[in-house]
């Protein structure tokens, strides 16, 4: 699962790796829409019949199941949001306090064995108590951060880590 796909840039990746299906969400419509568009544009039609788009909000992900959800969640504190330009501030809205705030979110709503998400290293995600998800990071890379991360990233760049949660398995059913 794709969990708030945007463009759908983790979507194509994932159709494009071999993925069995994916499902893209996001609460925007015409995210789908370009989601749908890029992966017909890019990879074909046959791509596009290992996609299914899913309209939703993430407080409403519990009854979908996949093996792994792919989230690159807004992660911009709260008091970073005044040097976001007035029109693209709803893009970067959700991170709290934070920064983390959307994370706890899909979390607390996921139903995956495993989520795998995004998190700017000065965020402190190490520090957080995600019970009953085990986690642990499994990727970094330095990126250019925009200018409104300079009062955290005055360099205008930093690190980028990809942290999987994964849930202790659910016991057999009967
Ligand atoms: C930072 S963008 C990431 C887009 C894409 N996954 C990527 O990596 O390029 C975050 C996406 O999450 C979506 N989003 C934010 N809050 C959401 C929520 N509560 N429920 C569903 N989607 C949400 C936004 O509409 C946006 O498309």
């Amino acid at each position: 699962m794709d969990a708030g796909c945007g463009a759908g840039l983790v979507t194509v990746a994932a159709l494009e790796a071999g993925a069995h299906h994916v499902i893209s969400q996001d609460y925007d419509g015409a995210a789908l829409s370009d989601t749908a568009r890029n992966v017909t544009d890019l990879l074909g039609s046959e791509a596009r019949n290992r996609l299914t788009l899913w309209e939703a909000d993430w407080s409403q992900l519990a009854p979908m199941h996949a093996d792994v959800l792919a989230v690159n969640p807004p992660q911009r504190p709260a008091a970073l949001l005044p040097d976001v330009p007035e029109d693209e501030r709803h893009l970067h809205d959700g991170g709290g306090v934070d920064g983390l705030a959307a994370l706890r979110m899909v979390l607390a709503h996921a139903s995956t064995a495993r989520v795998r998400s995004t998190a700017a290293e000065v965020l402190n995600v190490a520090a957080m108590d995600p019970s009953p998800w085990a986690m642990r990071k499994i990727a970094s890379a330095e990126l250019p951060f925009d200018p409104a991360w300079r009062s955290v990233l005055p360099q205008g760049q930093g690190t980028v880590d990809v942290w999987e949660f994964s849930q202790p398995a659910s016991p057999a059913r009967p």
